[in-house]
């Protein structure tokens, strides 16, 4: 049974493919509109959510499959105690596959071992959100056409943020990639990220702290939301949650094909004056979500050969 808890669960090949597989799907959508026919999603949500579970919802339906989840711990049974490997179990009598979010760090990897369908991690705690970066491949991929040779800038919570923790474990695996993170100190990269993904790579990178020093080296700018709910204490939110906010003024220091990405929600880290950049790429970013994660359903669930062959020929 595959599941996607980790980006590395899949190799670079087989992420490579559903990526190729999402750009075909974003080109021909209609060809995939009954794949999954008889099929069923479950979205298993125990933390805010509004892209990841309605892109996964809405990617399902756009294959001709069904729906059902729930959007809160609250209206589920872990309010009355249950636990996620009973839920995991019971799920796997529902739903042919399942997207889980959950606000502790392991509990989709839990679900996973006692679950007999695949288990997708929608995000959990601080810590991994593999189906986010697959829509950051997928939106560099296809707005420069390769991966391999960025300079990519992530800036923000680097601490608590998940959506970087994955995307730095998944670019180790391309060509020539140059880092710089940009962060006040209190939200540095942790330090097995460092440690045990960013050196081994032997990539060149930089820890700074300051946005307008470094911009215009860059090919892709990742901004980040401060992770409110990760905090330990309001007051420490609130000193740092304005560290950076990328303007008009900023933005003239970067360069023409600069890429602006964001996972969204965007709180203040991008000024609205930015949307209408054509370097600012989030809301396109967003609509990738969609084809990724029909890529991904497709591919989990063993359909996606059959299509690749044909979708090739
Ligand atoms: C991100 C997440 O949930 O980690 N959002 C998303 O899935 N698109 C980023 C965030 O919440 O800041």
């Amino acid at each position: 049974m595959r599941h996607l808890i980790n980006p590395l669960d899949f190799t670079k090949e087989e992420t490579d493919k559903v990526i190729k597989l999402a750009e075909d799907i974003s080109q021909n959508i209609e060809k995939y509109s009954h794949t999954c026919a008889g099929k069923i999603l479950a979205t298993l949500f125990y933390e805010p959510s509004t892209r990841t579970r309605l892109s996964f919802e809405s990617a399902m339906m756009r294959l001709g499959g069904q729906v059902l989840g729930f959007s809160s711990a609250q209206s589920s049974s872990a309010s009355k105690g249950e636990s996620v490997a009973d839920t995991a179990r019971m799920i796997s009598c529902y739903a042919d596959i399942v997207a889980m979010r959950h606000y502790k760090e392991g509990a989709p990897a839990v679900a996973a071992k006692f679950a007999s369908v695949p288990i997708v991690n929608a995000g959990d705690g601080g810590h991994q959100h593999p189906t986010q970066t697959l829509t950051d491949l997928l939106t560099i991929q296809k707005g420069r056409g390769s991966i391999d040779g960025i300079t990519i800038g992530l800036c923000g919570d680097l601490r608590f943020g998940r959506t970087v923790h994955s995307l730095i474990q998944s670019l180790v695996r391309y060509q020539n990639v140059r880092f710089i993170f940009i962060s006040p100190k209190e939200l540095t990269l942790p330090d097995y990220i460092i440690e045990e993904v960013v050196k081994p790579s032997g990539f060149p990178y930089r820890e700074v702290s300051s946005m307008e020093d470094v911009i215009g080296e860059l090919d892709v700018l990742y901004m980040t939301r401060v992770q409110k709910e990760r905090f330990f204490n309001e007051e420490d939110y609130v000193r740092l949650k304005d560290s950076y906010i990328l303007d008009h003024k900023k933005m003239a220091l970067g360069k023409d094909s600069l890429m602006v990405m964001h996972p969204l929600p965007r709180v203040n880290e991008i000024a609205v004056e930015v949307d209408k950049d054509p370097r600012a790429v989030y809301f396109k970013q967003a609509q990738n979500g969609v084809y990724v994660r029909m890529a991904l359903i497709l591919s989990l669930l063993g359909i996606e050969n059959e299509i690749l062959e044909d979708s090739l020929c």
